[in-house]
């Protein structure tokens, strides 16, 4: 028994911010054990870089169920058989089923490339870029049924520079992504913070 909080990491694609948390991971002193990966998508490229980590993976194609609640209910049966406890949504493109969210409240987190509330939803950076704001970011947060709207836990900012460009911009945020969801993450798996009154709250 190593006492960590048992992680499960969904993902539907690259997996950076996957691979970050399964880095973090690896120190005897965090408080998380990434026990599953679960991907939507077969073909997610994080799946070989968790599979590489000795990680186990479960592939659950939302494309095989008739509705998201019954795609929902695989997800949630997969991570009661490998005995999660917090769930972290890592470029996880499905929107979910609010039964599936509010069972999870409190106990499942986000990413998101913004500072929210600000540029929710997709083309983030093209947003912001548009927005002329001068500074961007990242924000780690509870998830709640409307998207990108949850309580949030942590967030980073970076500088939007003279000729930016959507990429240029996500490169910059990613990096911050990299570090804050890590901590993030051990901040909740620690009981450090939790989700009260529609708050994220240090205790
Ligand atoms: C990240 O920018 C994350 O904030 C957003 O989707 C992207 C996923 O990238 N939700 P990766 O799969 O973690 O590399």
């Amino acid at each position: 028994m190593s006492g960590k909080t048992r992680v499960a990491i969904l993902i539907s694609g690259r997996g950076s911010n996957m691979a970050a948390l399964i880095e973090a991971a690896k120190a005897t002193d965090y408080p998380a054990e990434i026990a599953l990966v679960l991907s939507n998508v077969e073909t997610a490229a994080g799946l070989e870089i968790a599979r590489a980590a000795g990680i186990a993976t479960k592939i659950i194609s939302h494309k095989v169920f008739a509705s998201r609640e019954e795609f929902d209910a695989a997800v949630d049966a997969a991570l009661a058989a490998a005995r999660i406890e917090l769930v972290c949504l890592a470029g996880f493109m499905r929107i979910q089923s609010e039964g599936f969210v509010r069972k999870w409240e409190g106990r499942m987190l986000n990413i998101h490339p913004s500072l929210l509330p600000a540029f929710k939803g997709t083309k983030v950076h093209e947003q912001a870029i548009a927005a002329g704001v001068r500074i961007s970011g990242c924000t780690v947060h509870f998830v709640v049924p409307e998207l990108d709207s949850g309580p949030i836990i942590a967030q980073a900012a970076v500088p939007v520079l003279p000729g930016d460009t959507p990429d240029t911009l996500a490169a910059r945020v990613l990096e911050e992504e990299h570090k804050l969801y890590p901590q993030a993450l051990k901040l909740v798996a620690e009981g450090k913070v939790v989700l009260r009154d529609g708050r994220a709250v240090f205790v």
